[in-house]
């Protein structure tokens, strides 16, 4: 099979490094990639945003498969322009994105398929939307309708940094994206992130994991895009991985249908895990970044069929995927001052070494530039590793940061503390 890969993030390079290894494969080719993904196969400096590029591409190599990996390009309309020349795609059409790229869709959604989630308001009326706040105490929840870079949620501590929110939304801080808002009630628990398949009829599960969204140790510092994760999830019983499989992800998908918006690709299911049982936080239409990486290394079954029978409504003749009987954590390496502003250019010494068993180092945002590896991101190296336990997957993660000389970065010291507690 020929497939084209799109991104070039980490999540991208697990998922190139995880179709290399298929033997259905003849051959991988990735948009735009990065200096790691190029060790694994050909790239082309294509954006993910470029969908008449993309498209092209995809029929130049004679594309059997092409797999999407962020959520910018499917808000773009990836799926369908590659419906309208024939060719299979991993990933889902702009309506059925909007599971992702518009939280109003989808709160309304969970409400006609009575999804269990958080309650809510959708206002474009910064008066009509504080006069809603009304009825709740702090923490206030408050989030920009569409795709804002992962800035657009603010848990408030007070009413005046709510109303403050609302009018930097509402204002015009997002643009588009912030021309409505959706108001929540503040749920509690531990969160974790749940991940399964969908053909457009059916649903399977694909595993789960645990992020650290907070930049610093301790859950202290800025929200990010996420520092590091986990696989499994011990705080995720099978008991409720069951119960949101049956009260979410079976509804989701069939609803979908049934609006004429079938799903296909992945979706990824933000849970909180309250006192009276999963509720859903959020949906995304793509891989978490970087809870993919540690899926991909847990993964047993080889990723190629499920992705194409998932791409092309077979997925009931696929078998379960197997996985590694081992844990697996993902270490992420930033850019000192990410998120607000990450310095680039600094460089890297040591990321391409032999870091011993299972161990593996994928690129998120690097260049090469006068034969050095440099910072060229937010999220810059993502530092993975298996073992018998999380204990010795979390060793292995760390004895590898350690040897990778990055003076312009930083990292958390404490991923899997809630599982390892
Ligand atoms: P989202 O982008 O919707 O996942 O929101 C980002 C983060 O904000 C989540 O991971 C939660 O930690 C938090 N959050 C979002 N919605 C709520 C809510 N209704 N109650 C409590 N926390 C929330
Ligand atoms: N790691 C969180 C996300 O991918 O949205």
């Amino acid at each position: 099979m020929n497939i084209l890969l799109i991104g070039s993030g980490g999540r991208e390079h697990a998922l190139a490094w995880k179709i290399a290894q298929s033997p259905l494969l003849t051959r991988l080719v990735c948009a735009p990639g990065n200096p790691g993904i190029a060790e694994v196969c050909e790239t082309r400096a294509i954006t993910v945003t470029d969908v008449e590029g993309l498209v092209a591409l995809a029929q130049e190599i004679g594309a059997d498969l092409v797999v999407v990996g962020p959520e910018s390009s499917l808000e773009v309309g990836i799926a369908d322009q590659l419906a309208e020349v024939g060719i299979p795609c991993f990933g889902a059409t702009a309506a059925a994105a909007q599971l992702e790229t518009s939280k109003a869709f989808t709160k309304q959604f969970a409400d006609r398929h009575g999804l269990p989630t958080a309650g809510y308001g959708v206002f474009e009326d910064a008066a009509l939307a504080k006069a809603y706040l009304n009825q709740f105490d702090a923490p206030y929840v408050i989030k920009a309708d569409g795709l804002a870079a992962g800035k657009g949620v603010v848990i408030a501590q007070s009413r005046a940094e709510a109303d403050d929110a609302i009018d930097d939304m509402l204002g015009g801080r997002f643009g588009q994206a912030g021309a409505r808002v959706v108001i929540e009630e503040f749920m509690t628990g531990e969160e974790a992130s749940l991940f399964a398949l969908s053909d457009g009829q059916t649903a399977m599960l694909i595993g789960a994991a645990q992020d650290h969204k907070r930049a610093f140790d301790g859950d202290q510092g800025p929200n990010t895009g996420g520092m590091g994760t986990y696989s499994p999830t011990p705080v995720l019983t099978d008991a409720l991985v069951e119960e949101a499989r049956v009260r979410m992800i079976v509804p989701t998908v069939a609803g979908m249908a049934e609006e004429g918006m079938p799903y296909r690709g992945v979706l990824y299911a933000g849970l909180m895990l309250t006192p009276t049982g999963p509720r859903l936080v959020e949906y995304n239409a793509r891989f978490g970044d970087p809870e993919c990486q540690v899926l991909m290394l847990r993964l047993k079954s080889d990723l190629v069929p499920l992705l194409l029978a998932a791409a092309t409504g077979q997925l009931p003749t696929v078998k379960i995927p197997e996985w590694h009987n081992e844990a697996a954590i993902c270490v992420v390496l930033a850019a000192k001052g990410y998120p607000e502003a990450p310095q680039n250019g600094s460089v890297i010494v040591g990321a391409g070494q032999d870091f011993g068993e299972g161990v593996k180092v994928f690129h998120a945002g690097t260049v090469l530039g006068g034969g050095a590896l440099k910072a060229a991101g937010g999220r810059v190296l993502n530092v993975c590793a298996r073992g018998a336990t999380l204990e010795e997957a979390r060793e292995r993660a760390y004895a590898a940061v350690d040897k990778i000389d990055w003076p312009g970065g930083f990292h958390r010291r404490d991923i899997g503390w809630r599982a390892l507690a």
